[in-house]
């Protein structure tokens, strides 16, 4: 039976740092599916759909990596799918808190629910959206944190064009 892993996260935008889990973590699963979280817990740059856009466009060529997007809880999306394999990045040691009591409070929520951790590599331990997207609008250069077309659409938001 094919083992599905689930990604989950804001992705506002995709950045090196998430696509070397997702690459990690496809010598694990057999697919991913990167879910993209439209709860607005903080102001998002990119509407989800722009988000999930730009992933899809990062993995047009690899067939076992879809992306779609959910608004409630992770549990709910799991369950509504019937998977059970959480996929997350740790980075810094200041990752651990959080990590550890999103998976506490999801297994408390389902406990059929298993998280997998991946380390992405060293160059992208200390890479998050916000910090990219700080740089790009103060006309950095980003082409080593993330993709061409999320470079792209980062300077249409911030250079319009
Ligand atoms: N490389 C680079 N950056 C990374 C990264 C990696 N490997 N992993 C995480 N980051 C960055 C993200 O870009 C993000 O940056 P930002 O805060 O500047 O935008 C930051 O680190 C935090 O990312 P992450 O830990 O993935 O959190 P998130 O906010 O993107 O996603 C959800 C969290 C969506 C998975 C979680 O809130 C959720 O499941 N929400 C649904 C509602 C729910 O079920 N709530 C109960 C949860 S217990």
């Amino acid at each position: 039976m094919k083992k599905v892993g689930v990604y989950p996260g804001t992705f506002d935008p995709i950045t090196y740092g998430h696509i070397d889990v997702i690459e990690r973590s496809l010598k694990i699963v057999d697919e991913v599916i990167i879910a993209v979280s439209g709860f607005k817990k903080k102001d998002f740059l990119f509407s989800v759909e722009e988000r999930v856009a730009m992933i899809k466009e990062v993995f047009k060529n690899n067939e076992n990596v879809k992306v779609e997007s959910f608004d409630g809880l992770l549990v709910d999306y799991l369950k509504k799918k019937n998977l059970k394999i959480v996929i997350r990045g740790l980075r810094a040691i200041s990752d651990f808190d959080y990590e550890f009591q999103m998976v506490l409070i999801n297994r408390k929520l389902n406990k059929e629910i298993e998280t997998i951790f991946l380390m992405p590599r060293e160059e992208y331990f200390y890479i998050s959206s916000s910090i990219v997207k700080e740089i790009a609008k103060l006309n950095g250069n980003i082409s080593c944190f993330v993709p061409k077309n999320v470079e792209q659409a980062l300077r249409k938001k911030f250079q319009g064009g």
